[in-house]
């Protein structure tokens, strides 16, 4: 089947690569120039696990192409797929200012049947404003569907997740529409024997937004947990593998840390609590689950204060800037919200992270930025660990202790053995760990 995707961010570009590597003939279009030149010379414009050889493989194949030509990619396939960006706009509430561009210029350039699908997040009821979108602008009286296909790709491991989904969610209006959308999924619903979930537009938009916020939920509460820990001398870490053994919990997303991050938790969290707020629902359990991600990062900057003391001309090691491992990423990172604190507070920074430098060097151009986390670690007051990258799990505690000028580690992600580094000698504080562990 042809298909079309607007976007080659993250979610675009992925998806576009994936359903070629299942047989679709895919055209990605995106209207950023520069973008498009660096597909044609098989450059990323992101960073994503495995996506370099998936792109060239289907590209050589002649299955993958790319045009900066909306226009173009409406000609190319009956199934257009919507994965522009939909950044925080006004009072947390997303801008669809794209999305709504994307559909007009279809409807304007549509000759017969198209079917028009949401895969970037929007806010439910976007499907009807974009229906009302495309019947304004269409020249004529040409029949089309919209749909809603929420994407669940986690960055760093969207390609994996992509052939092995847990579900499939589309939200349709129509047969046409649902046959289409069953057609595009087949070969991986084949392979996998994944459930494919077939519901209405609104459904399907509210599933993407419940499902990311139950996600930060699970996140801020075992965060809120892991304060009543530190308080009594429990472990964080035992408490969630017994509540996670619990099927009905699960052991996934109950890891105590500096707190949630990313171009999605944070913004999707904020938008569900506006499009709840302005249906005139107070959605004040997402409200807790923002209020405890923002202390959780608070509390960590008091436990770095207290271990330094003066902060002014302190050395500080800050080891991962993205803001989770295998992507270069840096959106809403917690690393945003430490490195401003501590140069403000007068603290010299070496900055690691083995592939967000670039991306945080363009907002942070002054700081010193090292090759090695050990060579961040050189002459440091403070290790402050915010990313669990596996080069960070890796560190030998006793070959850090002899490069530091103080052994004193603040792990915001619970990454070391609290008895080991409590034995070699650290001034240790994580997240919701008791100083040596049980
Ligand atoms: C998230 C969802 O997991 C995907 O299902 C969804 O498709 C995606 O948003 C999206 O809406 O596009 P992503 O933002 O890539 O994916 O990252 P996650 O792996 O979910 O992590 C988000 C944040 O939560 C990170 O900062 C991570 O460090 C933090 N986290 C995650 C914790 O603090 N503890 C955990 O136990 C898990």
């Amino acid at each position: 089947m042809n298909i079309t995707i607007v976007g080659t961010g993250y979610v675009g570009l992925v998806t576009g690569a994936c359903f070629s590597e299942w047989g679709h003939n895919v055209m990605c279009v995106d209207n950023d120039q520069r973008k498009v030149d660096m597909l044609h010379r098989m450059e990323m414009p992101i960073y994503e696990d495995g996506l370099e050889a998936l792109v060239r493989r289907n590209v050589e194949a002649g299955r993958l192409h790319f045009s900066n030509s909306i226009k173009e990619g409406t000609a190319f396939a009956e199934v257009i797929f919507i994965a522009v960006g939909t950044p925080p706009g006004y009072r947390g509430a997303a801008n669809l200012s794209y999305v709504e561009q994307v559909g007009r210029e279809v409807a304007e350039n549509m000759d017969g049947y198209r079917l028009l699908v949401e895969k970037s997040t929007v806010p439910v009821n976007t499907g009807e404003q974009l229906k009302r979108t495309m019947s304004k602008y269409m020249k004529a009286d040409i029949p089309f569907d919209i749909a809603s296909n929420p994407e669940f790709l986690k960055e760093g491991t969207a390609i994996e997740d992509a052939f092995d989904p847990d579900r499939i969610v589309v939200g349709v209006e129509s047969e046409r529409a649902a046959q289409l959308m069953r057609e595009i999924y087949e070969p991986i619903i084949q392979k996998t024997n994944c459930a494919f979930l077939v519901m209405n537009i609104a459904s399907a938009e509210l599933t993407k937004h419940a499902s990311n916020s139950f996600l930060a939920t699970k996140i801020s509460f075992i965060n809120a947990v892991s304060r009543v820990c530190e308080l009594t001398g429990a472990n964080v870490e035992q408490v969630a593998q017994g509540m996670g053994l619990d099927r009905r919990i699960g052991p996934k997303f109950l890891n105590a840390g500096v707190g949630y991050g990313g171009s999605c938790f944070p913004k999707d969290v904020d938008a569900f609590v506006q499009i709840a707020d302005n249906l005139g629902y107070d959605f004040e359990l997402l409200k807790t689950v923002q209020r405890v991600n923002k202390t959780q990062r608070e509390h960590v900057m008091q436990m770095i204060q207290r271990e330094l003391w003066v902060v002014q001309d302190k050395e500080v090691a800050i080891l991962g800037l993205a803001f989770k491992p295998g992507t270069d990423d840096i959106r809403e990172s917690p690393s945003l919200y430490f490195v401003p604190q501590l140069i403000e507070a007068g603290a010299k920074l070496r900055l690691w992270d083995p592939v967000a430098e670039q991306n945080f060097a363009e907002r942070f151009p002054d700081q010193r930025y090292t090759k090695t986390p050990m060579e961040a670690l050189e002459g440091a007051d403070l290790l402050l660990v915010l990313t669990e990258w596996p080069e960070v799990k890796a560190l030998e505690p006793e070959a850090m202790k002899k490069v530091m000028r103080c052994p004193v580690v603040v792990d915001g992600r619970n990454v070391f053995d609290p008895k080991v580094m409590h034995d070699q000698g650290f001034s240790y504080t994580s997240i919701g760990r008791p100083g040596i562990a049980v």
